[in-house]
């Protein structure tokens, strides 16, 4: 089975977040089913910069810039680059230009990703033809429409990893996009008056995966859907939740070069070293009072407006703060005050790093995310690895992943972290103040701890459904042909 996955992102290439992370995984979570993914990815100056041997393999116009396709090998990643230098070789992120603005011209750079995506379907690289095409997010989904205006039947998986971007852009660009005037209706691409990206593709990909089962539920109602729960509800049989994973080698407190100190379940001790790491590294009072660390995008999604309330009563018990990340300035501002007021005590570092974020989940005694809505979330996830206690809102992914540490979760040796209602300061308070209490019982936080560590989220059980998923589009697909 040959799979084209296509993504405006790739761990460890480029990374804005977490789909980044399970775009690189995947692949290789794949392999072992018999599943061989190449991943196209745009060739922005830092992935052109950090891949070497790469061979041109397709010349290929795309909405009148020059393009080519150049092939090559990285980290265990079969790699095609779209290298088109208008459209991607220029400062700036993947979406952000350098005052951090969108790029005036995002439709048309991922409508490019999304037409070569088309392209190597129909027409394949020397010899080597997808089976299905796999697209994440609203930057490639448009590759469905053009595949079905090319009248080319390979099947297409579409995952949405956050239905808050949606490729939303004036109707005056569709006539550059060369679809056929039939696509710009409310079934398709149409959105209130604009048109959507992300909309064509839920509208005609034969399955629409999101990252966790919950948030598949959760965005066929109005309340999570974001605008889009019509559609999705129109796609009922087609959607599905395949939560995420993670790359365990990569995540593994036993063998991480980005922390002092190595360790697992029997060797927990040795998280002291890393503490201490913590607490020199982000400028935090040395005692052994409890880290809690936040490292996230700093975004009204990840509800980090909802902290300021809560500091003070983290402050008052002893504990420490340490917020890490890079976001909304409105939202960090009076997090930064609370900073000044409580040096020491109350740590916000603007910034992003991989080591940096290891070294968190590694040293810090509780993460905290207080997600409004959490499509799957990763960093719980490396938090349970890592014997870090998450402390998480009842949404999405988080709901589905941590276990609450009631009595009877306690009981039964399944609790993994503690929960409360999204959107809930009061709520908030209340989960955080449970664990910070039950930081203060040894034994009961060793064993917390200890089940934490030992719940698998690794890609073994979702690649499966991945796999499975595909053979049954294929299958699908070669019975309706024939
Ligand atoms: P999202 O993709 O919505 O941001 P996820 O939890 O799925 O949320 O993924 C976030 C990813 O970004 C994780 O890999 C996390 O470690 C990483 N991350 C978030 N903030 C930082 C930071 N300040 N430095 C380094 N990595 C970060
Ligand atoms: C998105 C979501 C996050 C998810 C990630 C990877 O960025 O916000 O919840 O874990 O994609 O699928």
């Amino acid at each position: 089975m040959r799979v084209l996955s296509s993504a405006s992102e790739v761990f460890p290439l480029v990374k804005t977040g977490g789909m980044a992370d399970v775009v690189g995984a995947l692949p290789k979570a794949l392999s072992p089913h018999g599943v061989e993914t190449r991943t196209l990815i745009p060739g922005y100056p830092g992935v052109l910069a950090a891949c070497r041997d790469l061979v041109s393999v397709l010349d290929l116009p795309l909405l009148g810039e020059d393009a080519r396709v150049l092939q090559g090998r990285h980290e265990g990643l079969d790699l095609l680059i779209l290298d088109c230098p208008a459209l991607y070789r220029r400062g700036g992120g993947p979406y952000l230009d350098e005052s951090g603005t969108d790029h005036h011209d995002n439709w048309k750079r991922f409508a490019a990703l999304s037409l070569a995506t088309a392209r190597i379907a129909a027409d394949g690289i020397e010899g080597w033809r997808p089976d299905i095409t796999h697209l994440h997010d609203w930057q490639t989904a448009l590759a469905i429409c053009y595949m079905r205006s090319m009248g080319l039947a390979v099947p297409a998986v579409l995952t949405i990893h956050n239905l808050a971007f949606q490729g939303q852009f004036s109707t005056e660009v569709f006539h550059a996009l060369g679809l056929p005037a039939s696509l710009l209706d409310v079934n398709c691409l149409e959105y209130y008056g604009d048109i959507s990206f992300l909309k064509g593709g839920i509208a005609l990909s034969d399955a629409v995966t999101t990252v966790s089962p919950t948030y598949a539920r959760e965005i066929m109602t109005e309340g999570l859907g974001m605008g889009m729960e019509g559609i999705l509800f129109t796609r009922k049989e087609a959607l599905r939740g395949i939560l995420n994973g993670i790359d365990q080698t990569i995540w593994d407190p036993a063998q991480d070069p980005h922390i002092p100190a190595g360790y697992d379940t029997r060797t927990l001790a040795r998280r002291r070293e890393n503490r201490r790491t913590v607490e020199r590294q982000f400028g935090l009072i040395e005692n052994d009072r409890p880290i809690v660390s936040v490292v996230s995008r700093l975004t009204w999604q990840k509800g980090i407006d909802l902290l300021a309330p809560v500091v003070p009563g983290i402050v008052d018990r002893g504990a420490k703060l340490v917020i890490f990340g890079e976001g909304d300035p409105a939202i960090a501002y009076p997090l930064l005050e609370q900073a000044r007021q409580y040096p020491g005590q109350v740590v916000m570092h603007i910034g992003y790093s991989e080591p940096g974020a290891h070294l968190l989940h590694a040293g810090s005694d509780i993460i905290l995310q207080p997600s409004r809505f959490e499509p799957c979330g990763l960093t719980q996830l490396y938090a349970l690895r890592y014997g870090a206690i998450p402390v998480v809102a009842r949404t999405g992914g988080l709901a589905e992943t941590i276990i609450d540490a009631n009595e009877a979760a306690m009981e039964a040796r399944v609790a993994t972290g503690f929960q409360f209602q999204p959107g809930s300061i009061e709520d908030l308070y209340h989960a955080l103040d449970r664990a910070l209490a039950a930081f203060d019982r040894p034994v009961f936080w060793r064993r917390l701890q200890s089940q934490a560590m030992k719940a698998d989220f690794g890609w073994g059980r979702s690649a499966g459904r991945y796999a499975e998923l595909y053979r049954e589009l294929v299958t699908a697909n070669t019975n309706r042909i024939s």
